[in-house]
């Protein structure tokens, strides 16, 4: 069964945010000239469009945006209609200070930017709710309209009053009206802290607020993330009740830690989401590249269906700190990228680069020349080729059996927590090592939240999995017994939801499970290093020495078995790395950050012992990566070429054949930001287990 996530499309999609409104009405019937050779099937309008669809309280002009979805549809594009709320116009403000967002400093911040509106304020709600209600009654049936687009990258919090008050009902639900039950989950007794009224709860945070109340400061988190979900769900409603069959998105921003995604992905229809992979401060490299494509993992997960790439850059960014021109072949290659993930398209902001204002400079697909002349043109114009040539990928699934457990929650407990580093805590870039070793090895992950269904995975990996969300240690020791396979790290296990340390020694109630007991935790300075080698004869066969950086934990074996053992510092000959038979699985415990080494080394046998096979037999070079997406018949396969030079490699997999069905034998030559897509039968995979013959699992 394909998963369409926009129906009415029928390819793969190509397009990006177009904002006809900063430009005269002329340009508007030259881009529709243009947009034809780049092979756009969709523009995403009215994003910040609210000053001139509402030019005073009530005044509404739809007669521009008439025009618009009228131009799109007679071209033969459809539109991904925006509700304006991002940024709003300056009449709303002036009339209501109030819907102004206030900072943790408590300050008010005046009129201008975007998304400076505050989560709670009845005033904006209701603003925000009527002129979603005129779109979705004017466009709700427009034969051009494809999918909605709520808003525009929600994030971060307000300080207000209003979002004060609201923070305190939030808590009077969470707590059942009982504030001795919130005074133990906190450990208020700690420094004087008990509260005898609700009304004494301030909201947390920084140096002027109250900030030593963990439970608190996270609870603060979970409500500003549940206010942005909830504004959504205001804001969308009157789309979902007039257009019921038109797909709703908003456009996340991969990890950005403020808003869950995890938790509002179950109101949307599809995720999607805008990737600017970072150029910080070196040329992109195969770790970046490996960084997104494990985002793009997280929007497929967070579904478990097909996701958009609904913002990329046709070019440099303007924000990055320094605006590095993207290397030929690079954006093709990104394109690929996407749709090996799992996304049904690629966009871009923006279609026309804009002549004034702080994104003027801003990479875009017509230039401040416009024309069709320039080389950022022609190479969006092969992603569109590209895109329509893969038709058949429209709609395919990936298969994972493993995944990578990544949370949200447990990302701001190890935030706010002080321990055990002030700094560089890492929680993401853990799970990052992890990702990256499965990834350069064609094994596919999803990422997921630590209450996600685990029946699809034989594998699932938690990387500093600190808290334990209520039901998580159960499942882990449910998921074990029935023959999964478990991996968890150092820093584990240690506290429950309201941040409350674990009593009876780490990992709590997992100790049997891990067969393991975890006294303390070392902190190395980031020059520091201790060596970790093998045990001999393992039952794993796992062999080699290794480094160990940041995080080494010390532990007692309870039953596991030591597979590898730490070599230097004063608990040289003490376990690091465990394994334990719990019922039908295994768990494995991983005491140490490891380096890249370990982590291909590890990986590799765990998901060889499981029955797991990669993507190909063929073991590609460091920085090619291998993905599948599939359709009931045939697998679509993608060698993409991250490394940053030419690779050639002798092709072990005699079953490939090149979307035209030519056999392709021997070896596979990429260039520099290269690709590959190929296909085979998906009943030619073989399989080492009769297990995984029957489930036909790659
Ligand atoms: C974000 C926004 C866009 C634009 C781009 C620039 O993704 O959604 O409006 O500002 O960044 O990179
Ligand atoms: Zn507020």
């Amino acid at each position: 069964m394909k998963d369409l996530i926009i129906p009415k499309i029928d390819s793969l999609l190509h397009g990006g945010d177009y904002n006809p409104e900063q430009w005269p009405h002329e340009s508007w019937i030259e881009d529709m000239k243009l947009m034809g050779p780049a092979k756009f099937d969709v523009a995403t309008v009215g994003v910040f469009s609210w000053s001139q669809l509402e030019t005073a309280d009530g005044a509404y002009d739809f007669e521009w945006m008439d025009e618009v979805m009228n131009l799109l549809h007679s071209n033969g594009r459809h539109a991904v209609l925006a509700t304006p709320s991002a940024a709003m116009p300056a009449w709303l403000s002036k009339a209501h200070p109030e819907i102004l967002r206030v900072t943790e400093e408590g300050v008010r911040k005046k009129h201008g930017n975007r998304v400076n509106f505050c989560w709670t304020s009845p005033v904006y709600r209701k603003k925000v709710k009527d002129i979603a209600t005129k779109l979705a009654q004017r466009y709700g049936n427009h034969p051009a309209l494809a999918a909605w687009h709520v808003s525009n990258e929600y994030g971060d919090r307000c300080y207000c009053e209003l979002c004060q008050d609201a923070f305190r009902e939030w808590l009077k639900v969470k707590f059942n009206n009982d504030l001795d039950a919130l005074n133990q989950a906190y450990w208020t007794a700690f420094w004087s802290h008990t509260f005898t009224d609700w009304d004494q709860i301030e909201i947390p945070g920084g140096q002027l607020r109250e900030h030593s109340i963990i439970g608190l400061m996270l609870d603060w988190y979970r409500f500003s993330s549940d206010q942005i979900i909830d504004f959504y769900l205001q804001e969308s409603e009157p789309l979902r009740q007039v257009s019921p069959d038109i797909p709703i998105t908003t456009n996340l921003m991969g990890f950005y830690s403020v808003l869950n995604s995890q938790k509002l992905a179950q109101y949307l229809d599809f995720a999607s989401w805008d990737s600017y992979p970072c150029f910080i401060d070196h040329p992109i490299d195969s770790n970046d590249w490996a960084a997104v494509s494990m985002t793009h993992d997280l929007n497929r997960s967070l579904k478990r269906k097909p996701f958009l790439m609904i913002e990329s850059t046709p070019d440099g960014s303007n924000w990055y700190p320094v605006m590095r021109l993207k290397r030929p072949g690079m954006h093709a290659l990104e394109t690929a990228q996407a749709i090996a993930h799992g996304s049904e398209g690629v966009m871009y902001f923006q279609w026309r680069k804009g002549l004034g204002s702080s994104e003027q400079y801003h990479g875009a697909v017509i230039g401040h020349d416009g024309t069709d002349k320039t080389r950022v043109y022609r190479e969006v114009c092969q992603s569109g080729e590209l895109l329509h040539g893969w038709k058949q990928l429209r709609g395919t699934s990936t298969e994972s059996k493993v995944a990578i457990i990544y949370d949200w929650e447990v990302n701001w407990a190890i935030e706010l927590t002080h321990a055990p580093r002030i700094e560089g805590r890492n929680y993401l870039a853990t799970a990052r090592d992890h990702y990256k070793a499965l990834w350069e090895s064609g094994v596919s992950s999803d990422i997921i939240a630590s209450e996600a269904d685990w029946t699809h995975y034989r594998i699932v990996i938690a990387p500093m999995l600190y808290m334990l969300k209520p039901g998580v240690a159960e499942k882990i020791r449910k998921f074990v017994a029935s023959g999964g396979t478990f991996v968890m790290t150092y820093w584990s296990a240690m506290v429950d939801d309201n941040t409350r340390a674990i009593q009876g020694g780490y990992p709590g109630d997992l100790r049997d499970v891990f067969g393991i007991w975890v006294e303390e935790t070392d902190c190395l300075y980031d020059s520091e290093r201790v060596r970790i080698e093998s045990t001999k004869g393992n039952s794993c066969d796992f062999a080699g020495q290794f480094d160990a950086s940041q995080y080494c934990e010390l532990l007692h074996l309870e039953g596991a078995e030591p597979l590898a053992n730490y070599a230097s510092e004063f608990y040289a000959g003490r376990p690091c790395v465990t394994r334990n038979d719990f019922g039908e699985g295994e768990a494995f415990f991983v005491a140490s950050r490891n380096d890249d080494a370990f982590q291909r080394e590890f990986l590799n046998m765990v998901v060889e012992r499981a029955g797991l096979l990669p993507a190909l037999e063929t073991v590609t070079p460091p920085g090619v990566t291998v993905q599948v997406r599939h359709d009931e018949k045939i697998d679509y396969v993608f060698i993409l070429n991250f490394s940053g030079e030419p690779q050639e490699f002798k092709l072990e997999d005699s079953d490939l054949l090149d979307l035209e069905g030519k056999s392709i034998h021997g070896s596979i030559a990429l260039e520099t930001n290269g690709f590959k897509v190929l296909s085979r039968l998906r009943s030619s995979i073989s399989c080492p287990t009769v297990e995984h013959q029957e489930a036909g699992i790659r």
